[in-house]
C-alpha cells in the first residue's frame, strides 16, 4: 500500500524522521526506507553544535551536507536541529564569558543557519532546544547562567537575520500535555510575540513511554499555542517500553502513536509529524534507559510493527 508520506501530504501534514549519517551511508535498508516513507528529515545528531563548529570558527559540515543532499535527492523537506541547546555543545563555547559567548552564539547561528538560507529543502529550525525546567524555570544552563533569559530572544533575531524565510522554532519535552513545563513555553512564546521577537513555530518532542500513560490533553494543548498564532509540530514523537517487547504492549504502543498523529490531524496550525528514527535497530533510547526500547515503527530488521500500521492508518483517515 501507499507510504507513509503519500497519505501525509494528502492531508497537508508532514510525516517526518530524525536520521543517523553512519546508517544513511552502511545500510541499503535505512536508505531505502527513509526515502520511501518520509518527506521530512531531521538530522539526529549532525547539525548540533559538536558535529558543526567543534572548535571555535572551524566548521565542519560533512554530515549536515549529508542529510542535506539525501533529503534534496528524495523531495523531503529538511527540518534543522538545533542551533542552542546545553547538550552536544563543546567545551570551548561554555567556558567563554558573556560577551564572548553571544558573540559566539551570533556566529554560530549565521553560520549554520546561513550555509542553507538559499537550500530549497531547509525549511525550518530548531533555534533553541530543552529551555525549561520541569518545574517551568528557566534552565540553569550554561547559557542562562551567563546570558541571562536575553539568549533566547537573541537566538531567534540571528536566526531571523541569517535566512529571513526559515521557520523559527522552539523546541522541548514533556510539554505534549498541560502542566507547568508546557505552561511556562506557553507563558514565553506569548511574551516573545509580544516582544516582536521572531518565534514562529512551537515544538513538541513527545518521547513518549507506554508506563507513563498517553498525554490526553496533548490536542488541547496544541489548541492552546495554536491560537498564539504559532504552527505547532510534533518533533521528535517515540514510543518506548520496558522490554522484552509484547503483543499487549505493541498495540498499546501503536495507540499511542494513532493518538499523536490524530492530534495533529486535528489542529490546523499543526505542520506534521515526526518520529525520532524509524528502526528499533537504530535508538537513543537503549543507551538511555536502561532496560527499555523498541519505541519506534520498524523492529530491528526492519519489519513493520503494529505501530506503523497505526501511523499508516491514522494518515489514511482511521
Ligand atoms: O560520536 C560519538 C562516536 O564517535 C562514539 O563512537 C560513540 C560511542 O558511544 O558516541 C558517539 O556520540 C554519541 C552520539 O549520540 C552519536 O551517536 C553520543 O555519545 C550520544 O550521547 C549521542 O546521543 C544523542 C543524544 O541526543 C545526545 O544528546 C542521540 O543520538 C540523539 O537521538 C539524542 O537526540 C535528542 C535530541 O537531540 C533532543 N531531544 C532529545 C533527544 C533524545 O535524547
Amino acid at each position: 500500500s501507499a507510504p507513509l508520506r503519500q497519505h501525509a501530504a494528502a492531508r497537508g501534514k508532514f510525516i517526518g524522521t530524525a536520521l543517523a549519517t553512519g546508517p544513511l551511508s552502511n545500510e541499503t535498508q535505512y536508505r531505502n526506507i527513509a526515502a520511501t516513507e518520509f518527506n521530512q528529515i531531521t538530522a539526529e545528531n549532525a547539525m548540533k553544535w559538536d558535529a558543526t563548529e567543534p572548535n571555535q570558527g572551524q566548521f565542519n559540515f560533512s554530515g549536515a551536507d549529508t542529510i542535506v543532499n539525501f533529503a534534496t535527492q528524495n523531495n523531503q523537506q529538511v527540518h534543522g536541529h538545533t542551533l542552542v541547546w546545553h547538550n552536544q555543545t563543546p567545551g570551548w563555547v561554555q567556558g567563554l564569558g558573556a560577551t564572548a559567548m553571544r558573540s559566539a552564539m551570533q556566529n554560530h547561528i549565521s553560520q549554520v543557519v546561513g550555509r542553507y538560507a538559499n537550500n530549497a529543502a531547509v525549511v525550518s529550525w530548531d533555534v533553541v532546544n530543552e529551555v525549561f525546567e520541569e518545574n517551568g524555570n528557566l534552565r540553569s544552563s550554561f547559557w542562562y547562567n551567563t546570558l541571562g533569559q536575553s539568549y533566547i530572544a537573541d537566538a531567534f533575531r540571528y536566526a531571523r537575520a541569517a535566512d529571513p524565510d526559515a521557520r523559527l522554532c522552539i523546541n522541548d519535552y514533556n510539554v505534549e500535555g498541560i502542566n507547568a513545563k508546557s505552561t511556562a513555553m506557553y507563558n514565553l512564546v506569548r511574551s516573545l510575540r509580544e516582544q516582536n521577537v521572531p518565534v514562529d513555530c512551537v515544538g513538541f518532542q513527545s518521547h513518549l513511554a507506554i508506563q507513563y500513560g498517553f498525554p490526553s490533553d496533548l490536542r488541547q494543548n496544541l489548541e492552546r499555542f495554536a491560537a498564539l498564532g504559532v504552527q505547532v509540530r510534533i518533533t521528535e514523537v517515540d514510543v518506548r517500553m520496558q522490554m522484552p517487547r509484547s503483543s499487549s504492549k505493541d498495540t498499546t504502543q501503536a495507540n499511542y502513536y494513532r493518538d499523536v498523529i490524530q492530534a495533529c490531524l486535528a489542529v490546523n496550525a499543526c505542520a506534521g509529524v515526526t518520529i525520532w528514527g524509524f528502526t528499533d535497530r537504530h535508538s537513543w533510547v537503549p543507551d538511555t534507559f536502561s532496560g527499555e526500547g523498541a519505541a519506534l515503527i520498524y523492529d530491528e530488521n526492519y519489519q513493520q510493527k503494529p505501530s506503523y500500521t497505526a501511523v499508516h492508518n491514522a494518515l489514511d483517515g482511521g
